[in-house]
């Protein structure tokens, strides 16, 4: 089976980390978003992915050679000359999702954390028999989704409203699709939105079906998403394969920690805490609900909470880090700075607090 995973866009709302890597390679949960996705998709037979890339496809490249290998899959690129937004590219991809077989080929975005229950999706979509089906959820906040209506008992997919001004119903599009060749000739090579033009279209001919996700799911393309998103993932960890999350009288809750990090003595670390490689905590940190990338130091009795520390940073001694506070790549915070929901972009020193959340340029 294939896959081509959309890694177009520019990740704004995911900025300062977007401004050192594409969206799909930000780490999550120490390791860049987009493995998650080949990984759990190799397990259920996909042999190639592709790639639709449109931003600093020179950085995705470099970063799948190495990977190619790794995993024993195929992962080629197609690479548009202009963004073709979420339909366009399967349209430039054509060649490579219809090899003639006639199997339905995976679609996903490649923001969106689950458990990835490909198996179900199959089975599913071998059930109904029709063109397309796409994973739904229920969320609270329908509005900044594509939200789905569906006939309960089969899945039948009656109306598909992208981003709806007023309230249409809860269960919405989770980024994972199942698609039959055939919805390939329905697409025109242009920039084209697959939720506003060719899914209202495939429900029109009743030829759209919806599975609800079993397990939980999370955009994580926002900051705060982000950070609930590691926390949904950690707890599913917790049940599937506690042995993977660190253990001692320092640690509350799930907490990540990589083989490679140094933590030191007299911490207090979680709950919800992902520390990536290389990382060195030194003595008395207190970390809880954060992100913690590769090569980061965070020094003596420093705090941290609510917040996504960006690669190789360092964050003073005693300094507190909380309500959002995002630091690029590469940025230093000085001993004793206060930070309420900074801002920071790459390679930034920063010297004197952050009263309120704001953007540090
Ligand atoms: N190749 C390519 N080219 N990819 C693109 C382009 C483009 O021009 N534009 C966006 N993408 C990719 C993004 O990288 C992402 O993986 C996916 O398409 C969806 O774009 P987002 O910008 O993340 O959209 P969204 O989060 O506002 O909404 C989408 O996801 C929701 C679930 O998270 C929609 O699919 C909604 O219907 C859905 O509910
Ligand atoms: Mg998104």
């Amino acid at each position: 089976m294939k896959a081509l995973i959309l890694v177009g866009g520019f990740g704004t709302r995911l900025r300062p980390l977007t401004l050192s890597f594409p969206k799909p390679l930000v780490d999550f949960a120490n390791k860049p978003m987009i493995l998650h996705q080949i990984e759990a998709l190799k397990e259920v037979g996909v042999t190639e992915v592709v790639l639709a890339i449109n931003y600093r496809p020179e950085v995705m490249i470099n970063f799948l050679k190495d990977f190619e290998d790794k995993l024993g899959i195929t992962i080629t690129c197609s690479q548009e000359t202009e963004p073709l937004g979420t339909a366009g590219p399967l349209a430039l991809a054509r060649g490579k999702l219809a090899d003639g077989s006639g199997e339905p080929f995976f679609v996903l975005n490649s923001d969106v954390i689950s458990e990835y229950p490909f198996a179900e999706l199959i089975e599913f979509h071998k059930s109904h028999g029709g063109e397309a089906t796409i994973m739904v959820t229920k969320v609270d906040e329908p509005s900044k989704y594509g939200v789905v209506v569906m006939e309960e008992a089969t899945g039948k997919v009656e109306r598909f409203v992208e981003k709806p001004k007023i309230f249409v119903g809860n269960k919405i599009n989770a980024g994972i699709y199942l698609l039959n060749p055939s919805v390939l000739d329905r697409i025109e090579l242009r920039p084209t939105s697959i939720e506003k033009e060719v899914f209202p279209q495939i429900a029109a001919d009743q030829q759209l079906y919806a599975m609800v996700l079993p397990g939980f799911w999370m955009d994580v393309g926002q900051p705060r998403d982000y950070i609930t998103g590691l926390r949904l993932y950690l707890d599913s960890l917790r049940k599937k394969s506690a042995a993977k999350l660190a253990t001692g009288a320092h640690v509350v809750g799930n907490v990540l920690v990589h083989e490679s990090a140094k933590i030191g003595e007299g911490c207090l670390i979680g709950p919800d805490v992902a520390i990536g490689p290389g990382c060195v905590v030194e003595d008395g940190v207190r970390l809880s609900r954060c992100t913690v990338m590769r090569g980061v130091r965070i020094k003596k009795h420093a705090c941290i909470s609510n917040s996504i520390i960006g690669w190789h940073s360092t964050v003073g001694q005693w300094a507190r880090i909380e309500n959002m506070t995002i630091l690029g790549e590469d940025v230093h915070v000085c001993d004793e700075v206060y930070s309420n929901g900074g801002v920071v972009l790459p390679h930034k020193e920063i010297k004197s607090s952050i009263l309120k959340p704001e953007i540090v340029m």
